[in-house]
């Protein structure tokens, strides 16, 4: 089907709890130390959900916030996703609630599970439904509140995550600007290495399951790592030839903010300057779906992005999945 315009992103927000969760306060939860999160992940502290607070309530702050600086109301949203594996409850979708609490009843609005790189998966939806004009205002909303399935009895992995949400408006654009090009994929051959054990239709919780700790997510940091290493080089340069691009085309990369060991290994990888690659996860942790709207949204209200400028996301996670995409920044 052809189409008279591109779609791309038209706005775009984040919200992030306020408590603040420091490396100093790990310290004397698990037998870890600052020197040690900071040299192997970058991370110095992350935002933490309160009690009372949910992934809707993030959802819903960051997704405001994006069709307000798109200069929309949410009467104009026709279709909403949210990409998070953390919902308020297992049923309904979270997104319905968003849906709702925006006040827009009767908008289609599901969730989106493909973990890190649920928002940039959530971008391609959007961008096929706008261009097939199915729909032409698409909220796209990455949330997880990783707080509720962390073990905070394992050093390895309590402290890499942290919570929030950050959205995007997706919808026709002018010109020359909008997404160019999405790769996305999938290796299932990996689940094993980044899950939740128990909880589902294959393992229900039993009581042993709960003391152990098999509700949260378990991952072998070593395989995650060695995949995103070479997959988000490798999807980068992918998702580049598929519109004519090389490296040398880019202005800004948006990368899922894990480590910035893996981000390190992709500044290598693609030769660009260490500036062209967006990071804020000293501030924030892993905060898993939310990482790389939270991130886009940053680097716009710091001006690092600007209109005309190819942009660059690129997130990967549990699956294992990856997922790419080349825009032409509209505003
Ligand atoms: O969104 C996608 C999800 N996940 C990721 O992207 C994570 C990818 N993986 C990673 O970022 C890294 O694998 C980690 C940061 C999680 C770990 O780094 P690593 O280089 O793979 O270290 P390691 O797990 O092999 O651990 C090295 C040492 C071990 O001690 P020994 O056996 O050498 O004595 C660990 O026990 O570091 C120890 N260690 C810690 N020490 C202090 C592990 N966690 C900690 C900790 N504090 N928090």
């Amino acid at each position: 089907m052809t189409c008279a315009k591109r779609a791309g992103i038209v706005g775009v927000g984040s919200a992030v709890p306020d408590r603040v969760l420091t490396n100093f306060d790990l310290e004397k939860m698990v037998d870890t130390s600052d020197e040690w999160i900071r040299t192997m992940t970058g991370i110095s502290e992350r935002r933490i959900a309160s009690e009372g607070e949910a992934t809707s309530d993030f959802a819903l702050k960051a997704g405001k916030a994006a069709i307000e600086n798109a200069g929309l109301s949410p009467q104009d949203i026709d279709l909403i996703i949210l990409a998070t594996f953390t919902g308020d409850t297992p049923l309904p979708a979270t997104a319905c609630l968003v849906q709702h609490a925006l006040g827009c009843e009767g908008t289609p609005a599901f969730d989106l599970a493909a973990g890190c790189s649920g928002f940039v998966y959530g971008l391609a939806v959007a961008d096929a439904f706008v261009r097939s004009g199915h729909y032409e205002r698409v909220l796209v909303i990455g949330a997880d509140m990783l707080s509720c399935v962390t073990n905070w009895t394992d050093r390895s992995t309590c402290v890499l995550f942290g919570d929030g949400a950050g959205a995007a408006v997706v919808a026709p654009v002018n010109g020359d600007a909008g997404f160019l090009a999405f790769e996305l994929g999938a290796d299932g051959s990996g689940a094993k290495h980044l899950h939740i054990p128990a909880g589902g239709s294959r393992h229900p919780y039993t009581p042993e399951d709960l003391a152990q700790h098999r509700d949260k997510i378990v991952m072998e940091g070593r395989e995650v790592f060695k995949f995103a290493v070479k997959i988000q080089g490798e999807a980068t340069e992918r998702v580049l030839a598929r519109c004519g691009m090389t490296t040398a085309d880019v202005d800004m990369i948006i990368p899922h903010q894990a480590n910035t060991r893996i981000i390190e290994s992709a500044v290598n990888r693609l030769g660009l300057p260490t500036e062209k690659f967006f990071v804020n996860l000293n501030k924030y942790g892993n905060t898993s779906a939310a990482s790389i709207p939270i991130a886009l949204d940053e680097a716009v209200a710091e001006g690092k992005i600007k209109k005309g400028d190819t942009v660059v996301t690129v997130g990967f996670g549990a699956g294992l999945t990856w997922a790419a995409g080349v825009m032409k920044w509209a505003y």
